[in-house]
């Protein structure tokens, strides 16, 4: 197998979305640094992604029309471009999140003054409540579908809770927002780009006149918040302000949604982890961040070189893209001992599932906190959880999950 075909196994064949792991291996063990035919450069081992991604000569760009993987089909390409060079005419505000300094420096830490310790910390002491009226209506049914019973309403509540995302509108964001996230996608069909732009919209419309009501009448809330911030006389715009709310609650749910679905995943195919994790709630911590390595619910992580840069001592021209392929990071055994085995003791540092450097995560210690509080209300719950049909995993890469999780559970 050539590392080109490892790359478009990840991305487009059934065994590469079941299970990307062999295909990172051969990557890493043969081309850990790979050149490939679209020009991307793809890395698998852990220090060569810390390294880039701590690198402010690599940066965030709209280069996104053109493809990253090997035969990703024309009219694809074609309609990236054409929806690029809109939002370009547009000069659409756009979120921390696909920005460079100065810019992302100073959207960022006006964003940290309303994402303060004390909102984080509220919701903290929530969290616990939540997860175990969640848990415990979905154990009372039985079971059921975990992503759907548990996986999705505990990270919505919280985060909705936490933006002023009204309850009643919850749960419209399940489809809205995995079909916008199709776009970060690599290997996202023109259907599922087409069907993306239409959701953004829904969403951008939503969340404009969610920030009118706002502003008309504040509430305590992190939107509130963020119309009233302020910073050295600055304050964000009102594209930014809806920019960077649908930012914070669409990656407040999404991908702890599928921390939790993963996480489950790799217990009940790892069942003497599970009796561990059960016998000995302590290792809740470490279990989490064992998840977050094992399967992560974020694969991937682009940036371009905004100047003439480096790549690990390599001169690069500008525009050059590279692919950090957080997932196989985590699989690096030059950084975890024995990397493919699932230990929810291992204690040897974090994973690179929250990325690094500048948009290092702004909510991991809330994603982990729910993490933590799920499966210990499951401990608390449930005598154990056990598998009750066919797992399938979601036709994506970029954030990865199970399409459902049908499992059944034991009450204690
Ligand atoms: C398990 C759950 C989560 C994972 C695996 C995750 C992963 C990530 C990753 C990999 C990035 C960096 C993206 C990049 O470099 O391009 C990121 C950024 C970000 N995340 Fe998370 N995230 C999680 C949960 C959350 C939650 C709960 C929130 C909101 C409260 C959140 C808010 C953000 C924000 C605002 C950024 C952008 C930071 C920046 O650009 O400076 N994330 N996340």
């Amino acid at each position: 197998m050539s590392p080109d075909d490892a790359v478009i196994n990840i991305f487009f064949s059934p065994e590469g979305l079941d299970d990307p792991t062999p295909y990172y291996r051969h990557l890493r063990e043969t081309a850990p640094v790979h050149h490939s035919a679209t020009g991307a450069i793809f890395l698998t081992r852990f220090a060569d992604c810390n390294e880039i991604l701590r690198d402010n000569r690599w940066g965030k760009s709209n280069r996104g029309g053109n493809s990253l993987i090997p035969t990703t089909d024309p009219e694809v390409l074609a309609f990236r471009q054409k929806q690029l060079e809109r939002q370009i005419a547009e000069k659409r505000a756009t979120s921390m999140l696909f920005l460079n300094p100065p810019h992302h420096t100073r959207q960022r830490s006006l964003v940290s003054r309303a994402f303060t310790p004390r909102r984080v910390e509220q919701l903290r002491e929530q969290i616990g409540v939540l997860a175990d009226r969640i848990v415990g209506d979905f154990v009372r049914t039985g079971g059921g579908d975990l992503l759907e019973g548990i996986g999705f309403p505990l990270p919505v509540a919280v985060i909705g809770t936490m933006v002023g995302v009204p309850e009643a509108d919850w749960p419209k964001f399940r489809k809205l927002i995995t079909a916008s996230a199709a776009g970060i996608e690599p290997a996202a069909t023109l259907d599922e780009l087409l069907a993306a732009e239409e959701s953004q919209a829904e969403v951008v419309a939503y969340f404009k006149a969610l920030v009118d009501k706002r502003r008309a009448k504040p509430c305590d809330d992190l939107l509130s918040d963020l119309i009233a911030v302020e910073e050295a006389g600055d304050s964000l715009s009102e594209g930014e302000i809806i920019a960077v709310s649908m930012l914070l609650f669409a990656a407040g749910f999404e991908t702890t949604t599928n921390l939790i679905g993963n996480g489950m995943g790799a217990l009940l195919g790892n069942p003497d982890e599970q009796q561990k994790l059960w016998a000995d709630p302590a290792l809740l911590p470490s279990a989490v961040d064992e998840m977050l390595r094992w399967d992560s619910p974020v694969q991937l992580d682009v940036r371009t070189a905004l100047e003439p840069a480096e790549l690990l001592g390599e001169p690069v021209d500008a525009g050059t893209r590279v692919v950090t392929l957080l997932g196989a990071a985590n699989r690096d055994p030059d950084q975890f001992t024995d990397p493919d085995r699932f230990d929810i003791s291992r204690d040897e540092g974090t994973p690179m599932s929250f990325a690094s450097g500048i948009h290092y995560c702004l909510g991991a210690n809330l994603s982990r906190a729910e993490g933590q509080e799920v499966f210990g209300a499951l401990i608390n719950h449930c005598a154990s959880v056990e598998l009750d049909g066919e797992l399938k995993r979601r036709n994506r890469m970029t954030l990865r999950g199970f399409e459902a999780m049908p499992v059944k559970v034991h009450r204690r």
